[in-house]
């Protein structure tokens, strides 16, 4: 596995990579938006391909890389069902379990009062706290639904019964420090330890702190997973296109799902439809797989940024085009059908058996 602690020097902010070396599928933690080409860098540096981009919360210090992570690498983007991040592809409820790779989880722990929708992240030996535990502090409590009672309690409750020597990763650090546990914090932590709920109230209700400075650009734009207003309507289609398909139902599920709902054509009657014309081709594979071979013409549009993309595609401009749409074996392009029918596409074929089939006729 690879994990790796990144860090924002204008916000003070934590970025998590985590990744499974077996299958190179991995997730990040809290991106920021400014850091979006070191983050593919790193990726490509490792040869990983991201699955998720997953929020501790609705950041208001930062602006969320997610958006764009999506956009470019077709991750998911996952944040708390409560936190009205409306599209956002997953959203979170207490115990989801994202599975990278074979075996690697991550479980959410639903930890509000920082905000209302704060989740923290269990991986192995190791919680990401967000802002809802810090070293030696906590997230404050005093906006976007904070409440210190029930700070105090998830903190207390959930994340303080973990194993003592488990590793704490928090969300923020504004003096230098990567890295507490358990222990640590339950001992040390000035704001916790030894303290009842009544003082700790007394405690968050006093702290007088400035508002944050982009408070008001970012919490808007993270609702939108950090895009900007020109692309957040895209976002809202994309999440209306995609659901009801929650992390747990696995691929299999999802392209039988699709199948029930979509138009299929198998590879000759393709042929004799490219043969009369008149009808767009989308090759919706990797981009690799495409320079490996594809139907002459075919347009490449990647399932994974295809909602995105498409409407630059001027051949596409005309929703009732006949368009056919193909992948390595008809899986991902049911699916990319089903997003191009509810993007409001009239006529859109996806070939079955996908392009092994084209080139086995
Ligand atoms: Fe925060």
């Amino acid at each position: 596995m690879i994990f790796k602690q990144l860090f924002d020097t204008e916000t003070w902010t934590y970025t998590y990579l985590i990744a499974d070396l077996g299958s190179k599928e991995a997730v990040f933690i809290d991106p920021v938006n400014t850091h979006i080409d070191d983050y593919i860098a790193l990726l490509d540096e490792h040869g990983l391909q991201l699955k998720y981009s997953l929020e501790t919360h609705v950041h208001a210090d930062h602006i969320t890389a997610s958006g764009l992570l999506r956009q470019r690498l077709g991750a998911q983007t996952a944040v708390s069902e409560l936190c009205g991040a409306e599209a956002a592809d997953v959203q979170i409820q207490d115990g989801d379990i994202f599975t990278i790779g074979a075996g690697e989880q991550i479980k959410a722990i639903a930890t509000p009062g920082h905000t209302r929708g704060s989740i923290s992240f269990l991986w192995r030996d190791r919680v990401f706290t967000g802002d809802s535990l810090f070293i030696g502090g906590c997230g404050r409590t005093d906006f976007q639904g904070g409440d210190a009672g029930a700070l105090y309690d998830c903190i207390t409750q959930r994340l303080f019964t973990l194993p003592d020597e488990t590793l704490v990763y928090p969300g923020h650090d504004y003096q230098g420090r990567w890295v507490s546990s358990i222990r640590q914090e339950r001992t040390t932590n000035p704001r916790l330890a030894g303290k009842t709920r009544e003082q700790f109230i007394e405690i968050m209700n006093n702290l007088n702190l400035p508002k944050p400075r982009l408070i008001d650009e970012a919490v808007p734009a993270n609702r939108y997973c950090g895009l900007d207003e020109n692309e957040r309507q895209d976002a809202v289609a994309v999440r209306d296109a995609t659901r009801p398909m929650r992390s747990e139902m696995s691929p299999q599920d999802m392209v039988a799902e699709a199948k029930q709902h979509i138009a299929e054509v198998n590879v000759t009657t393709a042929k004799q439809l490219l043969a009369e014309g008149n009808i767009v081709v989308i090759d919706t594979r990797e981009e690799s797989e495409y320079a490996a071979g594809h139907i002459d013409n075919a347009l490449l549009l990647p399932r994974g940024v295809l909602e995105f993309k498409i409407g630059n595609v001027s051949e596409l401009t005309d929703k009732s085009k006949a368009v056919l749409i193909y992948c390595r074996t008809g899986g991902r392009s049911a699916l990319a059908a089903l997003t191009m029918q509810q993007l409001g596409y009239k006529n859109v074929l996806s070939m079955a058996g996908g392009f092994e089939a084209w080139q086995n006729a």
